[in-house]
């Protein structure tokens, strides 16, 4: 066992991990950080996105061991301070982007990351930005609509689905 310490949502952590711990299981077993899942643990279906250093990582697909020293954000943290839900939690909610909600937190993690890097996204940029996030319950209609009004653009006109 060797000892990783990172930040997770602001909180420097640490645990003894084995090297072939994936960081998805260091935030779900030893953080009880169950907001990422696991849908495949390889690296397809994008439910265990989180941020690592800012940038959007499939959490399966990487060794607690790479995340040592790393500034590490969860779907915990995305809330506002005060706790409500943050402007593109709310915009799941309000244009119905979540069915089953199993997708949801990668989903999030990665429209935060598409935002910050590209503030108003067309549909077909954020349908390319998604393309490592697999929705089972097909829900990907309302998943873009949410995420342009995440951005500030006028949905008015996209259809319900
Ligand atoms: S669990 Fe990581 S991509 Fe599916
Ligand atoms: S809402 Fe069910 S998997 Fe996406």
């Amino acid at each position: 066992m060797t000892q990783v310490s990172m930040t997770v949502n602001g909180k420097t952590v640490s645990g003894d991990v084995e090297g072939r711990t994936l960081l998805s299981s260091f935030l779900r077993d030893h953080l009880s950080l169950t907001g990422t899942h696991v849908g495949c643990d390889t690296a397809q279906c994008g439910a265990c996105v989180v941020h690592v250093n800012g940038e959007a990582v499939k959490s399966c697909n990487m060794l607690a061991l790479e995340a040592e020293g790393a500034d590490v954000g969860t779907i915990e943290g995305q809330a506002d301070p005060d706790g409500s839900l943050n402007v593109i939690q709310q915009a799941f909610q309000d244009h119905h982007g979540l069915q089953c909600g199993f997708c949801t937190p990668g989903m999030v993690m990665s429209a935060a990351a598409l935002l910050k890097e590209n503030p108003r996204p067309t549909e077909a940029e954020i349908r390319k930005y998604l393309e490592g996030n697999l929705c089972r319950c097909t829900g990907y209609h309302n998943i873009v609509k949410a995420i342009m009004a995440a951005s500030g653009q006028d949905v008015s006109h996209i259809a319900a689905e």
